[in-house]
């Protein structure tokens, strides 16, 4: 029997500020993110100092909505969980300091979550809309790839996590923002890249594909920067404007090609045939459409979960906070914030 059946939990390690309510098994009764992204557009990506002033006016209120959602009382709530690492500092602090002062005066167990954890666990997730195929569980390959991290992991059991592979300079996602934003396709760009690669030829131009010539399973994405802003210098305003399309597709097509070759060398190495991919950029349809291919092709069960538990969510938290509240850890009053990615 386990003790902590149903917990909320709080996600504000960088822009969106999410709540949810999750129950032991994965079954999500309730979660709920609020965008900042038109808050930040204006400045062309994240401001950290904004982030976290949203996060202060927004998390109250989103928590007394998640339990007036669900007809809930405190007292169906088991425990609370919130993410302290990694992130941005100051909007970590938002979570953890209200978590710990709810904790506190409702005198509730709670337990600090490592963000990335969240990601890699992302597959439990379940809801009325949707069910886990049966044949996924421990143990797989996760890739978490987003604006903010592209790892890839030998996920053996809960919390017996292997880092096979991450980024060494650059996130995907923000390879994909930094190139929209050089064409002008506003933030987050990965979405208008994608949309207007759908109209244009991966086959235009041939950008670099970042340390696909090592045997690690380390990405770069710094290259492909560079690269494109080197393609865009040669190219006169009418031809980018002509070729948009074609740019997009091609430069869509190095990240996808990367990360699938990557995979491809981790089962090779692995030979672990459940593969999650999740994080932001698992919404590109390239990336679904050629991970799927590929996995049709050497047979393995690919999972990627509804985007609305693949981006940034509390649902994702609340599963790996109640596995760890409900294996006697919990944390204290004095918990702190680190923006250090530590698997
Ligand atoms: O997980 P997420 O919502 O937040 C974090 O960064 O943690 O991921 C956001 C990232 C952004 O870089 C965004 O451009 C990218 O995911 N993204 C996409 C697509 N939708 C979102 N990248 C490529 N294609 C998309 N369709
Ligand atoms: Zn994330």
């Amino acid at each position: 029997m386990k003790s902590f059946k149903r917990v909320l939990a709080v996600e504000t390690s960088c822009d969106d500020t999410s709540v949810a309510v999750v129950e032991h098994g994965g079954k999500v009764l309730y979660s709920q993110s609020l965008n900042q992204d038109l808050a930040h557009r204006p400045f062309g990506g994240i401001v950290p100092e904004l982030a976290g002033r949203n996060h202060s006016q927004n998390l109250v209120p989103l928590i007394d909505q998640a339990l007036k959602s669900t007809s809930l009382d405190w007292k169906n709530i088991d425990g609370l969980v919130v993410t302290n690492r990694p992130g941005l500092v100051g909007s970590l602090l938002v979570g953890v300091v209200t978590v710990k002062s709810l904790a506190w005066t409702l005198n509730k167990p709670f337990v600090g979550v490592n963000h990335l954890e969240g990601h890699i666990l992302a597959g439990f997730l379940n809801d009325d809309e949707y069910t886990v195929p049966v044949a996924f569980g421990y143990p797989y390959l996760a890739l978490a790839v987003s604006g903010g991290h592209t790892s890839l992991y030998h996920v053996k059991s809960f919390g017996n996590y292997e880092v096979l592979g991450k980024t060494i300079d650059d996130a995907a996602g923000e390879a994909f923002d930094k190139f929209a934003k050089m064409l002008g396709l506003g933030f987050p760009g990965g979405v208008q890249i994608d949309k207007h690669s759908q109209k244009g030829s991966k086959n235009f131009h041939s950008f670099p594909r970042g340390m696909l010539s090592h045997d690690s399973l380390d990405f770069s994405f710094s290259g492909l920067k560079t690269a494109g802003l080197r393609k865009l210098e040669s190219m006169s305003t009418e031809d980018i404007k002509s070729e948009l399309y074609n740019l997009c597709a091609s430069y869509q097509e190095a990240i996808v090609d990367t990360l699938v070759t990557k995979l491809d060398r981790a089962y090779e190495k692995t030979k672990i045939k459940n593969i999650l991919i999740t994080g932001g950029v698992s919404a590109n349809s390239r990336l679904r459409s050629a991970g799927s291919e590929w996995a049709d092709r050497r047979k393995l069960n690919l999972i990627v979960p509804p985007l609305r538990y693949c981006t940034d969510n509390a649902a994702m938290i609340g599963y790996a906070g109640m596995e760890r509240l409900n294996r006697g850890e919990f944390s204290d009053l004095s918990l702190g914030v680190s923006p250090v990615v530590s698997i």
